[in-house]
């Protein structure tokens, strides 16, 4: 039996918490982050709090192996003297939202080499894909995770404020979103690039833009440029 502890209580720790209760071979205790006192003694404890909050709740930690679940915070930042680590799933969690941990996937980065078989163990009870990634690493994953994910979202709130400004569904979009996120698995994203930005069709980008509020017209704008030269 592996014994885990997972502090937190928010979007990441609910979802973590709910699939080892799923797995036979591990024993899960939740702990709440604001009350750090009688933590069980565990093989692993998993830190699922606040990125800024982790250096303060792993210095009250006394527990033999301490890992924390952040893409953007380094393994030194572990303030507890015993061994450290780092459990980051490459995924958008909200607590309301169902995840598919066969599709999660795992970057994990230990001290040494037994840590490392441990978490991948853990990992692997309740997920596929796994990789070994050092914290300089992830924090490359995490800043090209913004532009994939938060930036891309932000475009798709534009998206949809311009259909409901000119009162056209925003679904009729949805495949077009799909098929363009299923479409990078096999074709880089640069050859995946249609459009009028890439086809230089001036006329269409000046109707366009005439059609866009000021900040609209900016990110259209800088979009069209990078687009355009390939950077
Ligand atoms: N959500 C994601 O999509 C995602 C994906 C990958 C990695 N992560 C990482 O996972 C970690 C948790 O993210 P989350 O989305 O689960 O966060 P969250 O839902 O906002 O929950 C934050 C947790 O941190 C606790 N907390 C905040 N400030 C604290 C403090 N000063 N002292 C003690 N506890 C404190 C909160 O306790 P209260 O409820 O008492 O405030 C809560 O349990 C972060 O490092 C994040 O970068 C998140």
């Amino acid at each position: 039996m592996v014994t885990v502890v997972v502090i937190g209580n928010g979007n990441v720790a609910s979802h973590l918490v709910h699939a080892f209760l799923k797995v036979d071979t591990i024993n899960v205790t939740q702990i709440n982050s604001r009350k750090l006192t009688n933590i069980p003694q565990a093989d692993v404890t998993i830190i699922a709090v606040s990125d800024d909050a982790i250096a303060k709740v792993s210095s009250k930690i006394n527990n033999s192996f301490v890992v924390h679940t952040s893409g953007s915070v380094g393994l030194n930042s572990l303030q507890n003297k015993t061994r450290k680590g780092v459990f980051y799933m490459l995924q958008t969690f909200s607590k309301d939202k169902m995840v598919d941990f066969s599709e999660v996937p795992f970057c994990l980065e230990t001290e040494n080499k037994k840590d490392y078989l441990a978490l991948e163990t853990l990992a692997k009870s309740i997920g596929k894909k796994v990789y070994a990634i050092n914290s300089e690493q992830r924090k490359t994953l995490h800043v090209a995770a913004v532009f994939v994910n938060n930036f891309t979202n932000h475009l798709y709130k534009i998206g949809n404020e311009i259909c409901t400004e000119h009162q056209v569904p925003f679904e009729i979009l949805f495949p077009l979103i799909k098929e363009t996120a299923v479409k990078i698995e096999t074709l880089p994203p640069g050859a995946a690039q249609t459009g009028p930005a890439i086809r230089n069709d001036k006329k269409t980008i000046k109707n366009h833009l005439d059609m866009l509020n000021i900040k609209q017209q900016k990110i259209y704008t800088i979009l069209t440029k990078s687009i355009q030269n390939g950077n």
